[in-house]
């Protein structure tokens, strides 16, 4: 697989720069740091990543679907630069996640073995099995999403590799509840501040239709990544 991330991290730099100078107290959350720009660049080979991947398998579990009650998100299918900013945020104290560090830390897993990992990732297949909300309140998380997210997570959930935007669809309602809060929260410290501006008004009842509604995306209107 050939990934053309060169000439990325300049041009996010310098839009994350903007963003800084427009509100100095955020966090930058795409900043161009080293780990994560190392990562970006190197070659994952996906049948090393499975055999890495099982140290990630008792919270994520077998296949990466993570746990219906959201304590754990499900990883399969997601893309892989998402992936390897994530796993590089944690590591570098940008997103906090004391449960997983001791497991995904620098002494645990290389950084070779994180680019693997994403590459067999982001190919593993997404059941339609994801947790979903009661159901009751989808026109009103309809009409959120497609005023307020959809324009990054896209219309179909699917995201956007080249931008960070994680994919939504397949993941499990409890887990994107509880992330739309911490988002909303001011929280989830990595977090793009033009969603938090998009999210922050948000009332209890409108994270959960919208949460419900994300977990409702079809799978199938992803196309996998081969
Ligand atoms: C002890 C349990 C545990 C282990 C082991 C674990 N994780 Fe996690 N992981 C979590 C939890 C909990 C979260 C969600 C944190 C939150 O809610 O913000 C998470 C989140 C993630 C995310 C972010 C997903 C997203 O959609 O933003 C990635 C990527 C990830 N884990 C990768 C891995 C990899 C790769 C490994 C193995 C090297 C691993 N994890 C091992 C518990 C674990
Ligand atoms: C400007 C683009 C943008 C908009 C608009 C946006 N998001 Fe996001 N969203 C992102 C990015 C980027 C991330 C990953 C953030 C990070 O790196 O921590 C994310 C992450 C998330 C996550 C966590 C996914 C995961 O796998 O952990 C959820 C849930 C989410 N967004 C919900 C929403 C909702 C709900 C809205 C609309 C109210 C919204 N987003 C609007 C860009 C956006």
């Amino acid at each position: 697989m050939t990934r053309h991330w060169l000439g990325l991290p300049i041009a996010t730099l310098a839009c994350s720069l903007a963003i800084a100078g427009a509100d100095a107290s955020r966090t930058d959350w795409n900043a161009a740091y080293p780990e994560k720009t190392a990562v970006l660049g190197l070659h994952g080979d996906a049948g090393r990543g499975a055999e890495a991947f099982v140290i990630c398998q008792g919270c994520h579990r077998v296949g990466a679907l993570g746990r219906a009650d959201g304590s754990y998100p499900r990883l399969a299918g997601q893309h892989a630069s998402v992936l390897i900013k994530q796993l590089t945020d944690v590591r570098t104290g940008r997103r906090s996640n004391p449960k997983m560090l001791p497991f995904a830390d620098h002494q645990v897993i290389s950084i070779q073995e994180i680019a693997d990992i994403a590459a067999y990732l982001q190919a593993l297949p997404v059941p339609a099995t994801q947790g979903q909300g009661a159901g009751n309140d989808l026109a009103r998380g309809a009409r959120l999403y497609r005023a307020d997210c959809a324009v990054c997570h896209g219309a179909h959930g699917e995201g956007d590799a080249d931008k960070f935007y994680p994919r939504v669809s397949g993941q499990h309602f409890k887990y994107l509840l509880r992330e739309n809060q911490l988002i909303r929260d001011n929280k989830r410290r990595n977090a793009n501040p033009e969603m938090i501006g998009a999210i922050k008004n948000y009332t209890d009842a409108d994270i959960a239709a919208v949460a419900d509604f994300m977990s409702r995306l079809p799978v199938e209107m992803v196309k996998q990544v081969p």
